[in-house]
């Protein structure tokens, strides 16, 4: 262990020591000079190593579940009493910021740290998530899937970019695959999962607030869309002899825009393409394009992803294409429980100074694993202001000083659910 490390963080503050890990942790990447961690890589094992020294030294017992998430936990033994689960993610999206997931976990050790002495009713757990994004497989809530107890057989054939299936990446990274029900959390284990998040979005700070409560997750989807046309020479093929496949996603993915901004808090995204067979002189002959969706409501967003599966056809029919779509992503909207964001926005009140009545609330348009762990137990989340609104990108910040504020209201929150 590096003795310097550790006796600098202990006379740390809470909120400086969280900063700091953060930055130790944007140094396990597998890309150099930026942040990526995927599920079940080097990164995933030598963050789990670290993170759980951190919360051994916070007083937890750790383990690894069979999932490849990492627990800590502190209070009675597993049996003994029921946990409240504090957490958030690990992974990371591709050339990512430093706080998505990472701030969530280091404030909730930071939370066990200062509670530990306190007598609750129920143990404190730390879980530190593996792919809530979804960067490696697509699938997105790998890791809280698993605990949820909803893993689904389908995703062991899911491949990587290398070929690589889920299966044979749980088997390199030292994990049973025949084992993952291991992972399963019971209901009556728990007590409910609170998980503290930058809001990934302006609002808090265009209100000038520090912390809200988060009311409710938006639902999602994600799609591959195999766009087939035929390459043909660049120089010698007449417009109307061509079947582009790169002008039809490009009419797509406007189209998406088109759709999605008609409705009200819906958003659609094509965040990647490929063509084929990508070279100066010749036709696109093939294009594949994923879908982000995203929807306050499920219903809303199968609506608004009928009307896209139109416009797809409508387009690749009048460019003589052919399509097809693969799902790879669901998750339902998911309503955050009335218990715990009361103790939440109690956990505000009581450290946001001059904060008359009630906290801010929102409602969440990115993704959280609360989206899979609240069907095994009630779900609040907190959220923090994140300025500019940026991330999933390397400029992605929040401030000391609302750390701060969040690590002391996560910590009455977690008061205020014992005595609840
Ligand atoms: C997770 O960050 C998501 O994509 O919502
Ligand atoms: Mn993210
Ligand atoms: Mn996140
Ligand atoms: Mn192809």
């Amino acid at each position: 262990m590096d003795r310097t490390r550790v006796t600098r963080a202990s006379v740390m503050t809470p909120a400086e020591r969280v900063m700091a890990r953060c930055d130790e942790l944007a140094r396990i990447s597998s890309t150099e000079g930026g942040i990526e961690r995927v599920y079940l890589s080097p990164e995933h094992a030598r963050v789990n190593r670290l993170v759980a020294e951190w919360m051994r030294e916070a007083g937890m017992t750790t383990r690894q579940d069979a999932a490849g998430n990492l627990i800590g936990r502190a209070g009675p033994a597993a049996g003994e009493a029921p946990a409240l689960v504090l957490g958030s993610h690990l992974d990371t999206v591709p050339d990512a910021g430093r706080y998505d997931g990472i701030a969530g976990v280091l404030m909730a050790i930071e939370v066990v740290r200062a509670l530990r002495a306190e007598a609750l009713p129920f143990a404190l757990e730390v879980v530190a998530f593996w792919d809530e994004e979804g960067t490696r497989f697509g699938r997105a809530l790998l890791g809280s899937s698993a605990a949820a107890g909803a893993w689904d057989p389908g995703w062991w054939e899911l491949t990587d970019a290398a070929g690589t299936t889920l299966r044979e990446a749980f088997l390199d990274f030292g994990l049973d695959p025949g084992r993952i029900g291991d992972a399963a959390r019971r209901p009556g284990d728990l007590v409910g999962y609170l998980e503290a998040h930058i809001e990934q979005g302006p609002e808090l700070d265009e209100g000038d607030e520090p912390l809200a409560v988060v009311s409710s997750i938006a639902s999602a989807r994600r799609f591959r869309l195999d766009i087939a046309g035929e390459a043909r020479h660049a120089g010698g093929t007449p417009y109307d002899r061509r079947r582009d496949a790169l002008l039809g996603a490009a009419e797509i993915a406007l189209a998406v825009e088109r759709v999605c901004r008609a409705e009200h808090h819906i958003v659609g995204t094509v965040g990647e393409l490929q063509i084929h067979p990508g070279a100066i002189n010749v036709v696109p002959g093939d294009a594949h394009l994923s879908l982000d969706l995203r929807g306050e409501f499920d219903g809303d967003r199968d609506r608004v992803w009928r009307v896209i599966q139109n416009e797809v056809a409508a387009v690749t029919a009048r460019r003589g294409l052919t399509w097809s779509a693969r799902e790879v992503h669901e998750a339902s909207a998911v309503f955050c429980d009335p218990l715990l964001q009361g103790v939440v926005g109690e956990g505000i009140r009581s450290v946001v100074p001059d904060r008359a009545g009630e906290a801010p609330t929102l409602f969440s348009r990115a993704g959280h694993d609360g989206m899979a762990f609240a069907s095994v137990t009630g779900v609040g989340m907190l959220f923090l202001r994140n300025p500019d609104g940026i991330s999933h990108h390397p400029d992605e910040a929040v401030s000391g000083a609302d750390v701060d504020l969040g690590i002391r209201a996560l910590a009455a929150a977690v008061r205020a659910r014992a005595v609840a």
